[in-house]
């Protein structure tokens, strides 16, 4: 998987790149994240990237010259153009399915803005998937474009040790539920133990007491990830306690709806 990042602070991913799972995944050639300053593509003498909007108001817009000219150069580097992501929070709102999507490519060209935003001309003239990473603003799409990067890479087959551990993530598999809690040695914490089912051994009581765990968890958390029936309950019962017991009532409520 390729990644270019085209961008006003190259630098920015100094620190990102050389780090933990992307520097192995690096190291491994199994990602490859070059970065392009989208300055060297500025055509005046002063390298202007930047100037004042039309109409007036504040701040500054990223100009349409070198932004094109950078992504069009870029995506002419390798016979496969790759998917052109423009990060933005005018964009679609990245989510797991999204997530899914973007893999699916093997080489994503992600553009970064900066300032009040791009001239609305870039947009029309390079048609690319537009991506916000939630409804919040940032100062730049330098963090969005890390965040699509880091969420991608764990679906790169061999980037994770283990295989099937990006399956079980949250809003992953076919019903997209949060995950089941974890625990860890002690087996017991300042009186709190852990569930007897998980130590047992028994691998088809673990699996079905943590889908359970699962469903109801999303229930109380995110019920707007919640199926429809598991919705409807929601709403009858909002205030219960998660605990252990409460799933389990949870879950005989849900079975003994008609
Ligand atoms: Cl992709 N860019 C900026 N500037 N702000 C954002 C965003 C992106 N996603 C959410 N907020």
């Amino acid at each position: 998987m390729r990644f270019d990042v085209l961008t006003l602070f190259p630098e920015m991913f100094a620190g990102y790149l050389g780090e933990s799972l992307l520097k192995l995944a690096v190291q491994r050639k199994l990602v490859e994240v070059r970065l392009h300053d989208i300055r060297g593509w500025a055509t005046d003498k002063h390298k202007k990237v930047d100037d004042r909007p039309f109409g007036g108001g504040p701040g500054m817009v990223l100009k349409v010259e070198p932004v094109v000219a950078c992504v069009e150069a870029v995506r002419q580097e390798h016979p496969d153009p790759g998917h052109l992501v423009l990060l933005t929070p005018q964009g679609r709102r990245l989510d797991q399915a999204a997530v899914e999507q973007l893999a699916d490519h093997r080489r994503i060209v992600l553009v970064c803005g900066r300032y009040e935003g791009f001239d609305e001309r870039i947009r029309l003239v390079l048609r690319p998937d537009e991506i916000s990473i939630g409804d919040y603003v940032l100062n730049g799409g330098e963090v969005a474009a890390m965040v699509v990067i880091d969420a991608v890479i764990r679906l790169v087959p061999g980037v994770l040790g283990d295989e099937s551990s990006s399956q079980n993530d949250s809003f992953s598999g076919k019903e997209r539920l949060l995950e089941h809690a974890q625990y860890t040695r002690p087996r017991e914490y300042r009186g709190l133990e852990v569930p007897e089912v998980l130590v047992s051994g028994n691998h088809e009581e673990i699996a079905c007491w943590r889908a359970e765990d699962a469903r109801v968890r999303t229930l109380r958390r995110r019920a707007d990830l919640a199926g429809p029936p598991d919705r409807d309950l929601a709403a009858q019962d909002n205030s219960q306690e998660q605990s252990s017991a409460a799933a389990h009532s949870a879950e005989q409520a849900r079975k003994d709806q008609p």
